[in-house]
């Protein structure tokens, strides 16, 4: 009886370890070896896609990580960002975009591991890194350091995240999907600039996030000096000579950095996908066995929270998922491929403990991975079987080779890896595209309800704004309001905005003799206001007028002044355009001025006024009144704005506004504004500015050859933003309220709303292409019944969700040329290419045609014919359109 109660309780506390346990898996181990994370006691090689929770909305996520996964990812990749979870000292936010808990599950919901890198500095083009800028404040602080308060802050934030998450049932041993952790961030690169204390800070910060007891593993990106306990890893465009520092880690590449980010004033970078797919391939070709996207969805810096110096605020990042979570292809096609060729060798790599070494020619290298597996085998009698899967390299930029492997002759292309699953067949190479491309364009039609017509801006036809109703209200320059400060001295812009606000008033009075507006007219000079050093934007005023306006990072200015005999009143306006992400020392970096301002060219040589009595005014009185929520909105008369008025720098716009209808993701048109933020219904869509890329350095890109961010951008001598995210769960159908501070004169009239959408795909794929990646799974081919070579290539086409294919534009089997948006007739054509595609495409959001004589008959013997394909994409069903 007794062992039966025993039993029985056993059973309770099982049946309720199970209920406690989180929903998503079977609770599950993870370790590693030299080889490979071991996830469950099976090694993997896992796919990871970063996305930073908060550069989305949770509406978005849901979509986002559907997206990752049918891309091929097992795993997400986020940061936690420490600034938005602790916006003030003590006082925790897990809501909204910060739902951290919330992004987890759902990665879990998904089936998808989580890779959570807590930090808590995270860089990453972030505010400040991702420190909260209190941090600042503790007394005696110095951040990344051997230093008590620190650490102390830094554990208490670190503990708290882990408690949440082991409290939510999150970790991989809970049933959650939480596979692995990281503590600090590519601190081996500023290790140095801390002596012995950096090195005892590495030590501390393993040792405190170790003993938190989380029970996955912990990583240290770029750490050489990672302790034993902790994994180390790379980051970089190629981390295939990566070697970690110990025999017993396995190889981790966790920023696998796919694009780049963006400054303003900057170009746009792009990364071709044949480059980044032969830096992946040529990982797990050479023992790598964990890559994460850096980015896969990198979004857009709402608010302030973008990083400097003077980062912008889309962070799309040229990433295989846009900033609006479109597919961006054929770069999230092309990868996909990969992902399910690395997969279909999963086996083999994981079977063997190491490759096996084959060089094939001067520049041409083979990587062979074979074993015996048992695992995942129908066949109940045979033991074991045998498995071999190939990687064949040509790093050679130029030229194809032609290498012999195992027997066989291959044709390897430039700056490329061939993918042989089977030791046989390539199954992929990296330099061959067969995913479509996609051509998205915003609609400009794609209009609310109501036609605005603007009265009197003719310049340009067709376009439609987004309302013809303006008001405006005038911003005070100087001070404002009573809470202001008088202090003799030039301070620190950080310590006293505490990071409030972009915008910090300084103003001082000066005199100025009968004498010394003489010594100017008689010596024909004038005054020169000088600042030491200054970042990120400085504007000055004297006497309420704007004298200039200079931007830089630590920049010299000298301004030219008229200053009138008598009192002058000196207004400087120091502005922040994200805190820097970067470096040692962050928490000494600080904004505004440093150095000493002086007024020059005077009669008795420098006027220094660095001591000055200086009154201090944060932030704009708009921003206190909160103009820009709907609650507040009226707190101020404003006044109506005239299309034909003279621009005014610092003024604050206002109307209301449609919604386009659909679902497309919706953005702003600001090319018409200078420099200031955006808020729609009180949600701050981020800065906007009109800063223009340099004319040159945008030539053409050839993928082959070493990748590096300057390589391939576009957008020369354009705006580098004009359109601006406002995510669709900010928008109602109609009466929305935009408010605009504006710094330089912009107009608001033409600011038009648009939707963006995949309006075009193409698709080119030839008869000699490779096989369907999914044929390898076909059980015919698995028992042999078929082989590979008789499985005809296909052109696959595919529009967004909730699209549909509504024309073929253009369709050619035989020797098409051009590219997407540019496909002409070669000499070669099957006349009914055109008839074919669109029955098999038209009217689907999805279509794959067989490329082959079987299907369009042989328009020109004994030549390799090729098909090409651009259809367009419309929305399935326009569903509720915005009301008037
Ligand atoms: C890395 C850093 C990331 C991000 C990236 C550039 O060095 O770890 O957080 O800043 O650079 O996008």
């Amino acid at each position: 009886m007794r062992s039966h109660i025993a039993l029985l309780r056993l059973l309770a506390a099982a049946l309720l370890a199970v209920a406690v346990a989180g929903e998503y898996f079977k609770p599950f181990n993870v370790s590693y070896d030299h080889r490979a994370i071991i996830i469950d006691g099976h090694r993997r090689m896992l796919i990871s896609a970063g996305i930073h929770y908060p550069r989305a909305t949770p509406q978005m996520w849901p979509d986002l990580i559907a997206k990752s996964k049918e891309g091929g990812a097992d795993v997400i990749q986020t940061y936690v960002f420490w600034s938005g979870h602790e916006p003030v000292k003590g006082k925790y936010y897990f809501e909204g975009r910060y739902d951290l808990v919330k992004f987890v599950k759902l990665v879990g919901s998904n089936g998808l591991y989580l890779h959570l890198r807590i930090g808590p500095y995270v860089c990453a083009e972030w505010n400040f890194g991702g420190f909260p800028v209190w941090l600042r404040d503790v007394p005696g602080i110095e951040f990344r350091t051997d230093n008590e308060p620190f650490k102390d802050e830094m554990q208490r934030f670190v503990k708290k995240i882990v408690e949440l998450m082991r409290e939510e049932n999150l970790f991989s041993w809970q049933g959650g999907p939480i596979i692995m952790l990281q503590i600090e961030n590519e601190y081996g690169d500023i290790e140095g600039a801390y002596g012995q204390q950096g090195k005892d800070y590495v030590r501390w910060a393993a040792k405190m996030a170790v003993g938190l007891g989380a029970g996955v593993p912990w990583v240290m990106c770029k750490q050489v000096d990672a302790p034993e306990f902790i994994l180390d890893a790379c980051n970089g465009y190629y981390c295939d000579s990566f070697i970690p520092n110990s025999k017993k880690k396995p190889m981790l590449w966790t920023e696998n950095w796919d694009g780049w980010y963006t400054t303003w004033g900057g170009a746009l970078p792009h990364r071709p996908v044949e480059d980044l797919a032969f830096a992946v391939a040529r990982f797990f070709q050479r023992g790598g066995s964990f890559q994460n996207y850096y980015m896969y969805f990198g979004g857009t810096n709402f608010g302030r929270t973008s990083g400097g110096p003077n980062y912008i605020t889309s962070y799309d990042y040229d990433a295989p998922l846009d900033e609006y979570g479109l597919l961006s292809q054929p770069k999230w096609g092309h990868l996909k491929d990969l992902h399910a060729a690395i997969k279909l060798c999963e086996p083999a790599l994981v079977a063997a403990d190491s490759p096996q070494y084959m060089k094939l020619g001067p520049q041409q290298e083979a990587h062979v991975y074979r074993g015996n597996i048992t695992q995942g085998l129908n066949t109940a009698f045979s033991k074991s079987k045998s498995v071999c899967a190939a990687f064949l390299a040509n790093i050679d930029e130029h030229t194809a080779a032609d290498v012999k492997f195992l027997g066989q002759v291959y044709t390897l292309p430039p700056w490329s890896v061939s993918i042989l699953p089977d030791c046989r067949h390539v199954a992929y190479s990296t330099a061959k595209v067969g995913a479509q491309t996609s051509i998205k364009l915003v609609d400009l039609n794609s209009l609310p309800s109501k036609m605005y017509v603007p009265q009197r801006l003719t310049f340009e036809e067709e376009v439609t704004y987004i309302a013809n109703d303006w008001v405006t209200w005038k911003e005070p320059i100087g001070l404002w309001g009573k809470n202001n400060f008088t202090s003799p001295s030039i301070l620190e812009h950080l310590n006293v905005t505490k990071d409030k606000s972009d915008y910090l008033w300084y103003t001082t009075r000066i005199y100025i003799s009968d004498d010394e507006m003489s010594f100017w007219e008689e010596n024909e000079v004038s005054p020169e206001l000088s600042i030491d050093s200054m970042r990120d934007v400085v504007r000055i005023f004297i006497n309420g007028e704007l004298s200039g306006s200079k931007r830089g990072h630590w920049i010299k200015v000298v301004q030219p002044v008229q200053l009138v005999q008598g009192y002058n009143d000196i207004v400087l306006l120091s502005e922040t355009v994200g805190l820097q992400n970067y470096g040692a020392f962050l928490e000494k970096d600080g904004a505004g001025f440093k150095g000493r301002i002086k007024l020059t060219n005077s009669k008795i040589g420098d006027i220094d006024l660095t001591e000055s009595s200086w009154t201090y005014q944060v932030g704009l009185k708009g921003e206190l009144l909160k103009l820009y929520t709907r609650e507040k909105a009226e707190s101020v008369r404003w006044k109506k704005l005239m299309p034909d008025a003279t621009p005014t720098i610092f003024s604050w716009y206002k109307t209301y506004f449609d919604a386009p209808g659909g679902t497309d993701p919706v953005v702003l048109n600001l090319g018409s504004m200078g420099k200031g933020q955006a808020w729609v219904n009180g949600h701050h869509i981020g800065r906007y500015w009109d800063l223009v890329a340099p004319k040159d350095g945008c030539g053409t890109c050839d993928y082959r050859g070493a990748y590096s961010s300057d390589k391939c951008t576009t957008n020369c001598g354009k705006p580098t933003q004009i359109w601006y995210h406002v995510p669709r769960s900010w928008l109602k159908s109609n009466q929305n309220l935009l408010v605009m501070f504006e710094e330089t004169g912009g107009n608001p009239f033409k600011i038009t709303i648009n939707t963006i959408s995949t309006q075009s795909v193409c698709g080119q794929v030839s008869e000699t292409h490779y096989p369907p990646l999914h044929m390898w799974w076909h059980p015919e081919f698995t028992n042999g019944k078929i082989s590979m070579n008789d499985i005809t290539p296909e052109l696959h086409l595919q529009c967004e969700d909730a699209h549909t294919i509504s024309s073929i534009e253009f369709a050619s089997y035989g020797t098409p040329q051009g590219n997407c948006q540019n496909l002409l007739k070669g000499n070669c054509h099957a006349p009914n290419s055109l008839s074919i595609v669109s029955q098999a495409c038209q009217g689907r959001n999805s279509c794959s045609i067989a490329v082959s004589n079987a299907v369009f008959g042989d328009p020109c013997r004994g030549i390799v014919k090729t098909l090409a394909v651009e259809a367009v994409c419309s929305p399935s069903a326009f569903s509720g359109s915005a009301s008037m």
